[in-house]
């Protein structure tokens, strides 16, 4: 199996160095990244490409807290997806990573924050776009890595980050994604605010939240699924058929050491907030127009307060039994 390049050609120019101004350029070594201009150093841990900066002292508890749960819990896991067609066939079969594929087009440069095990980055850099996967997780990017390599995917990337101080120039990803990852930061609001700038002007942000109220089912089985056992889980009964990908899914829905629950409203002042407009929400906002729009990053009506909270209230019997993620897609302003 030959090693790959970390960066294809198309990311490595939009990487700065951490905690330094956009005008730094990396440049691959022997085993490390360097900055052109400072000369600094930046060794691979593990065989992986880190720029990893802390935290601020505030978020150092929680990040730290993450950063130890999913080194010892990598996910999503790669049980029968080792091989590239595996994953295809798997994203072509689920209408969400199906519909998210044919939205982000062609030759397009694809950020995913919080990218874990690196799957959709991988099904992502079909269509001749260019992805970088980014996570804390050095156990996480190890395995996208080994995935990457044995496949020979060179349009994906990846790298060790933390997303409150990205190495990454602003305004220059077509698309910035994150699916399941912001609601374990310190502070949703903050790291919303930190990836949306590496969008390009005109470019297209996702962001995928346990949504309050539909979250409070799986926090009532967290209470029962020690005495019940993990069949309580309607994923374990209904989806996952190998023992080692069930173990990974209930410690990562009812052990994991942080999470926060957000509402459409509450990501609907995060995009005023960073002049994002409004595009879609999966599932759609009942009663509106996002109910029959084609494409995932159609133009559609966010509704009002009512249609909002209706559509969450009947997340309750949807969504709520594999977890209450739902997606929020907007467009940077121009
Ligand atoms: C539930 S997993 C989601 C993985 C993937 N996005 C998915 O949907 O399958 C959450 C991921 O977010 C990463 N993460 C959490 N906080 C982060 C931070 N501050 N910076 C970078 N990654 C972070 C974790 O390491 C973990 O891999």
């Amino acid at each position: 199996m030959s090693a790959l390049a970390p960066f294809s050609p198309r990311i490595l120019p939009l990487l700065k160095a951490p905690g330094k101004s956009d005008d730094t350029h990396l440049v691959v070594e022997d085993g490390a990244l360097r900055c052109a201009e400072t000369g600094e150093r930046f060794e691979y841990l593990r065989g992986i490409p880190s720029l990893y900066h802390p935290s601020p002292e505030e978020g150092a508890d929680v990040t730290a807290r993450i950063r130890s749960f999913y080194e010892e819990t990598p996910f999503p896991s790669y049980e029968g997806l080792e091989e590239f067609g595996e994953l295809v066939a798997k994203g072509q079969s689920n209408p969400f990573s199906r519909n998210l594929l044919e939205a982000v087009g062609y030759n397009k440069t694809v950020l995913e924050c919080g990218c874990g095990t690196g799957q959709l980055s991988h099904f992502l850099q079909l269509n001749n776009n260019h992805t970088l996967g980014i996570d804390l997780s050095l156990a996480s990017l190890g395995l996208a890595v080994e995935h990457k390599t044995r496949n020979q995917l060179t349009r994906a990337s990846f790298c060790q980050m933390n997303i409150f101080e990205l190495a990454i120039k602003d305004n220059s990803f077509d698309v910035v994604i994150s699916h399941g990852v912001l609601h374990h930061t310190f502070d949703a609001r903050r790291a919303f605010g930190n990836i949306v700038k590496k969008a390009k002007p005109g470019g297209i942000v996702m962001v995928g939240l346990y949504n309050k109220p539909s979250r409070f089912p799986t926090w009532l089985r967290s209470k029962l699924i020690r005495v019940l056992g993990p069949k309580i889980d309607y994923v374990v009964r209904n989806r996952i058929r190998d023992a080692r990908k069930a173990d990974v899914w209930i410690k990562d829905q009812y052990f994991n050491p942080h999470e926060t629950w957000h509402s459409i409203d509450e990501v609907l002042g995060w995009f005023d907030e960073n002049d994002i407009e409004f595009l879609n929400c999966s599932p759609a906002i009942l009663d509106t127009d996002g109910e029959s729009a084609p494409g995932l990053f159609d133009k559609t009506s966010p509704g009002n307060a009512y249609q909002r909270a209706v559509t969450q209230l009947s997340w309750l019997a949807t969504i709520a039994r594999e977890g209450a993620l739902f997606d929020v897609i907007g467009r940077r302003r121009a």
